[in-house]
């Protein structure tokens, strides 16, 4: 039996249900919002469990209190706790070499107008922990930076995570790891806006890499445990940078070019973990 522990029913998860339904993976359907978990005693989920949860908060409690009980999560705590938190993803890659766009945190609103002054303008500042480009902001100069820096601090919150803006091509590369390796590899291309997550608009194809490039992506989904993981990199003069490691990918757009391909390596994968 397969754990599906979700909060919502996006497309992804309904492909992912009926697929594993059609393959004969029994689905014990969880909404993380009606069930609460034990964390002195034992729970009704004890297998092999797909975390798939939007929030990322959730899917951080859900992974850790489950792998205290023993129960093999995909993604792992480790994955949603770094990949779900950019400040820790930035650090991690860095740390294990892999080439990321220069970033600095500031713990004041003080402190990043003058840490983005010291960088230069534009840069890009970013929650930690977001997607679909959500207030992900352009900074051309300070007074922007004011505006958004006051608008950060005031819902409290006193992380600034501050990221040289990367020059590059009007579209960025989105890699889709199921269990350490490449299943999918997309270039996608921003329309209104100078980002390219797909919510936002614009449009996806193949991408065509290199061996380096694609020995790059699976050296940085080896630096996570075997799960299913998204890679946000983008093409520099120098190579490619990676900005983003998402812990609950999405994978529609790459299936406008990929077919099936990628939820069969999905499931592939899962069927392989149930019968081990
Ligand atoms: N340092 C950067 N330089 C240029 N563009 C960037 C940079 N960081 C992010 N972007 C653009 O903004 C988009 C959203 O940023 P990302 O870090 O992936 O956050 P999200 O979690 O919201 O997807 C990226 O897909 C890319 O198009
Ligand atoms: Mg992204």
């Amino acid at each position: 039996m397969l754990s599906f522990v979700y909060d919502m029913i996006n497309w992804e998860e309904k492909q992912l249900i009926k697929k594993f339904r059609d393959t004969g993976i029994p689905v014990n359907l969880i909404d993380a919002k009606n069930n609460e978990l034990n964390l002195t005693g034992k729970n009704n989920i004890d297998d092999t469990t797909f975390i798939r949860c939007l929030s990322h908060k959730r899917s951080l409690y859900y992974s850790y209190i489950l792998e205290s009980n023993n129960v093999n999560t995909i993604n792992s705590f480790n994955t949603f706790n770094i990949a779900g938190n950019k400040l820790f993803t930035t650090s991690y890659l860095h740390k294990n070499k892999i080439p990321t766009p220069e970033t600095y945190a500031s713990f004041s609103k003080d402190n990043a107008i003058d840490t983005s002054n010291k960088m230069g303008y534009p840069l890009v500042f970013k929650p930690v922990s977001g997607s679909w480009g959500r207030m992900v902001s352009l900074i051309k100069d300070d007074n922007f930076a004011e505006t958004i820096f006051s608008m950060n601090d005031m819902v409290n919150d006193n992380v600034y995570y501050l990221q040289k803006y990367t020059e590059r091509p009007p579209r960025d590369i989105r890699a889709i790891i199921v269990n350490h390796e490449l299943s999918a590899v997309t270039y996608r291309f921003s329309h209104e806006s100078w980002k390219t997550n797909l919510s936002l608009g614009g449009n996806v194809e193949k991408a065509d890499l290199d061996e380096d490039e694609k020995e790059l992506l699976i050296r940085v989904g080896e630096l996570f445990d075997p799960g299913v993981i998204g890679i946000d990199a983008m093409e520099t003069k120098d190579g490619l940078v990676i900005h983003e490691v998402n812990s609950r990918v999405e994978f529609k757009g790459a299936s406008k070019v990929y077919g099936d391909k990628i939820i069969n390596d999905i499931v592939k994968f899962f069927k392989d973990l149930l019968n081990n």
